[in-house]
């Protein structure tokens, strides 16, 4: 009997709190309610199908399912129970992945991350599809040599994984030349998560090292145009999302941040006809997926996130250059924008943007999906108290530790799955103190407990301190980021 919506939302309300039917880890039971369903469940029904989309990635490696510690199982929510017809005697081997529609290569656009496996988004296979290039040891090297600073632990650890043209603008550097950075956030809620704070925190410590102007875009405009929400709510969470992006602790006097609706219009506009005018609907209709039925909005808005990457844009910045070359941090489903800049600046006689590309910082349940603002029990905010901070991380990050202390002990916790060590990788600043904990972890010393305790520790820390910062932002702070003016641009001969 295929899975009825009464009953799917009964799973629903368990996969609240519970990342699998029974236990900690994944078993027969999660393969067998899996056959249960016909379809992909209904899609209002967050928790279901992120269990669903999990489980179904396992079915892509013909993973053994361990046995389940019943096979007469079932769950019980409000007086509804949903049977699973737990069956030991079929094989015990993962069902094909074709019988049902899951994801067979990673998606990665600017609307959808959803890795092909739990172990997360094959990063490498991305940068041959992308047709980037790997951020290497000998470019880390030059950025030491030229910034005279070990590289961000951001880039050390691959976290920041990928880019156009970085050795084009270290080129510059090294002649005694400018660039310019740019970066942005769409802003589609007032509470931005960790994640959004991953291109932020290295675009701050490459205006750091560096010394030069930065743009910052809030793209209300294009949140009005995917999202069901009003013009005037979109323009209200970009000046609250501003107040977020000012407590990173930009250079004030090096940093202009915009909102679309309400800046766009001369020069910047100029550029965004030109933009229009050389790029077709089957252009953007192929990058994008754009079809007929899609708003005229969106087949014109990626010309508006486009020409920030011109210095001609900013006229009050770079008195009319053409030419200042820019640089792009933000993570890699923005790439589809920049790959349309980048294939028609060369038309318009302007420099190619380069880029730099970070990985997804990712959902408390894992690495399979990014954290993303639409999913609450998904994300750590930025608003989120000391105890949320702790409760979610206690509750729903993944665990890549052993069923029992004494399994544990044994074997050993697995990092490659574990949220928890994944988000102290991008948080944790001391390498050795990390190594450590990998060490420890790993092999058993060290229980999931102990390791939770580390994290929390520290975003609680980091949390706390944003928040001390953004409530110190006041609105004359938001009216000088806010308004156009030269920004100390001197280019050097
Ligand atoms: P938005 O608001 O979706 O995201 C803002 C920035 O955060 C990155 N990001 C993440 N990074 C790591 N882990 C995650 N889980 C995660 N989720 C989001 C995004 O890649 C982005 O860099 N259209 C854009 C706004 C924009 C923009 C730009 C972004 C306009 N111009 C130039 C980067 C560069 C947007 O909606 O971003």
């Amino acid at each position: 009997m295929p899975i009825t919506r009464k009953e799917e939302e009964v799973l629903n309300e368990h996969f609240l709190i519970n990342s699998y039917v029974e236990g900690f880890t994944v078993s027969q039971a999660d393969l067998c309610l899996l056959k249960q369903f016909t379809s992909l469940p209904s899609q209002d029904l967050i928790n279901l199908q992120r269990w669903h989309r999990h489980i179904a990635s396992f079915t892509e490696e013909k993973f053994i399912f361990p046995d389940s510690k019943s096979n007469n199982l079932s769950i019980i929510q409000n007086g509804i129970k949903v049977q699973i017809m737990v069956n030991t005697s079929e094989e015990n081997v993962a069902i094909d992945g074709n019988d049902f529609k899951v994801v067979e290569d990673d998606v990665v656009d600017p609307w959808n991350v959803q890795a092909a496996s739990n172990k997360g988004i094959d990063y490498d296979k991305l940068i041959d599809r992308f047709g980037s290039s790997r951020i290497d040891e000998a470019l880390l090297e030059r950025f030491e040599k030229l910034t005279g600073q070990k590289p961000h632990h951001f880039l050390r650890r691959g976290i920041f994984f990928s880019h156009r043209d970085m050795h084009r603008v270290l080129n510059l550097v090294e002649a005694g030349k400018k660039f310019f950075l740019y970066t942005g956030r769409g802003p589609s809620s007032e509470a931005m998560h960790v994640g959004h704070l991953i291109p932020f925190i290295m675009t701050k410590w490459l205006q750091d090292v560096f010394d030069v102007p930065l743009v910052i875009q809030l793209t209300d405009d294009e949140k009005y145009l995917w999202k069901d929400l009003k013009l005037e709510q979109c323009n209200k969470l970009a000046y609250e999302n501003a107040k977020d992006i000012i407590a990173v602790g930009f250079d004030r006097n090096k940093t202009f941040i915009f909102s679309d609706i309400d800046f766009v219009g001369g020069a910047f506009y100029k550029n965004v006809l030109m933009v229009q005018k050389h790029v077709t609907f089957n252009q953007v209709k192929g990058i994008f997926g754009f079809d007929e039925s899609s708003n005229i909005g969106k087949i014109m808005f990626p010309a508006i996130q486009a020409v920030p990457s011109f210095s001609s844009s900013f006229p009050f910045i770079f008195g009319g250059k053409k030419d200042v070359p820019c640089l792009i941090p933000c993570a890699i489903d923005q790439d589809p924008y920049f790959r349309m800049t980048r294939d028609v600046a060369p038309r318009l006689g302007f420099q190619k943007p380069a880029l730099i590309h970070s990985t997804f910082f990712p959902a408390l349940q894992g690495a399979s999906s990014k954290m993303s603002a639409s999913d609450e029990n998904s994300s750590i905010f930025l608003t989120d108290t000391a105890n949320q901070i702790k409760k979610k991380i206690n509750k729903y990050a993944f665990s890549g530790g052993r069923d029992t202390i004494e399994e544990h002990r044994e074997k050993g916790g697995d990092c490659e799955v574990d949220v928890s060590y994944m988000y102290l990788q991008f948080f944790m600043e001391d390498d050795d103190k990390l190594e450590n904990i990998h060490q420890q972890y790993s092999s058993g010393q060290m229980l999931t407990g102990e390791l939770k305790a580390e994290l929390i520790k520290i975003l609680q820390k980091l949390i706390g301190d944003h928040q001390e910062r953004r409530k110190n932002v006041t609105d004359n702070d938001i009216k000088e980021y806010m308004s156009p003016r030269p920004l100390n641009f001197i280019e050097s001969k």
